[in-house]
């Protein structure tokens, strides 16, 4: 079959398969509008952070002009109205990755904090000998908390490889899975190659050994529906700030058994049930992990992206940006000279690749120029890097106001960078 006509079936492809009014939806996000260097700009930088619809950035500017007030602490009107609005994005959240409990529901400023909490947290449990097990293809914010947490008790990093395809080993992770592991770590789809994780299949199997699991969802709840309780994950985190809502403010989810038995993260107001100099007990889930004045706008923003979400459903935001991937793919496997880094069959969103004799920044200068938006380096994921070979890469990332003709845009930029390199 000829270039063009595997490129045409390819969009037809990502075009069958996207059921979502992309040109409709474009609309509800302002920024898409601007123009880069007088080109339209073609935002490809999702996994770094999404843009935010008409709807959450209303929503922020709603509450500073109306309802700011602090919560939980007043019996004035504005304070309550602020308690109700900031409570309603906790069940807002509780039922989009379906918690059981409100209590299971803790808001922090982002995924990183989230493992940060947990490694602290829970990680007081840890003793020399035992160990943590996370995968080769982490974020630096599910390696490095753990590495804290293991200098502190004398616990050990265990890493589960990956293939060259960018897969993880699972036998090679069932093997490591043993009598010392006091935790598994593990992403639920990964920023720097765009591999989708078994991750129900590495909860079952360890549980069969009695051993909790924290998934890293940062990237994945933006692309796939997660369900808590299908999975029966012990913990899962992710950020507002790639599902089109406010940054400063992410998820902490945890089962209540195990957050009931957790001892604080930090200490302060609204994380206690009565203080005297003598001894301070602690309030009932979630408030006792959260210490201080929350990020309320924050919260209430991310509130109104999951109700954005929602209403698009994830579902088909799923297989149109599936099909945006298969289309990226098989122009990128059309140009010499360029290595796509993560090649496993289940993959969502991500591509990322290097170019023979470019570096990755200078690809990114060049796309810049012609208004298209990617992350190059290491995205925080330096293992990764070194497990390829590579010292960065150039990353495009997907989402749901994304279009083919921005993809063509993309290539049309990597090509001239070549061209300016040659
Ligand atoms: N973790 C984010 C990324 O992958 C910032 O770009």
């Amino acid at each position: 079959m000829s270039t063009a006509a595997n490129e045409l079936t390819v969009r037809e492809r990502a075009v069958a398969t996207g059921p979502l009014d992309v040109t409709r939806l474009r609309q509800d996000f302002p920024i898409l509008r601007q123009t880069v260097d007088g080109k339209p700009l073609v935002y490809l930088d999702n996994a770094a952070t999404s843009q935010k619809p008409q709807s959450v950035i209303e929503c922020e500017a709603h509450y500073y002009t109306a309802l700011n007030a602090n919560i939980h602490r007043g019996v004035h009107s504005l304070s309550q109205q602020a308690t109700d609005a900031f409570e309603a994005a906790r069940e807002a959240v509780k039922c989009f990755i379906n918690a059981a409990k409100r209590e299971e529901i803790v808001f922090v400023r982002g995924t990183t904090e989230a493992i940060n909490l947990v490694a602290a947290s829970y990680g007081q449990r840890l003793r020399p000998g035992d160990e943590i097990l996370i995968t080769a293809m982490e974020h630096h914010s599910n390696i490095v908390p753990w590495q804290l947490a293991c200098e502190r008790t004398g616990a050990m990093l265990q890493v589960a490889p990956i293939d060259d395809t960018g897969k993880l080993m699972l036998e090679e992770f069932a093997r490591l899975l043993g009598p010392r592991t006091k935790l598994v770590a593990v992403t639920h789809l990964s920023n720097a190659l765009g591999t989708v994780n078994p991750v129900q299949h590495i909860i079952d199997l360890s549980h069969a050994k009695g051993i909790p699991v924290l998934v890293d969802g940062a990237q994945a709840v933006p692309h796939l529906k997660v369900d808590v309780q299908a999975l029966d994950c012990d913990f899962y985190a992710f950020s507002g700030h790639k599902l089109y809502g406010p940054t400063g403010i992410g998820v902490l989810y945890g089962k209540a058994a195990l957050l009931d038995v957790m001892p604080p993260y930090q200490g302060g107001g609204d994380m206690i049930r009565e203080v005297t100099f003598h001894k301070t007990t602690y309030n009932d889930l979630p408030y006792k992990f959260e210490a201080g004045t929350p990020n309320i706008a924050g919260v209430i923003g991310l509130g109104a992206a999951i109700d954005y979400v929602s209403a698009v459903r994830l579902e088909a935001v799923a297989a149109h940006e599936h099909g945006l991937l298969a289309y990226a793919t098989a122009q990128a496997s059309e140009i010499v000279g360029l290595r796509i880094i993560g090649t496993a069959t289940d993959k969502a969103s991500i591509l990322s690749f290097t170019l023979d004799g470019v570096h990755p920044h200078d690809v990114g200068t060049i796309l810049d120029f012609e208004g298209v938006a990617v992350r190059t380096g290491h995205h925080c994921a330096m293992p990764v890097m070194a497990r390829f070979g590579v010292p960065a890469t150039v990353r495009a990332s997907f989402a749901l106001y994304n279009t083919c003709e921005e993809v063509d845009a993309l290539f049309r930029a990597v090509r001239k960078a070549q061209e300016v390199f040659a």
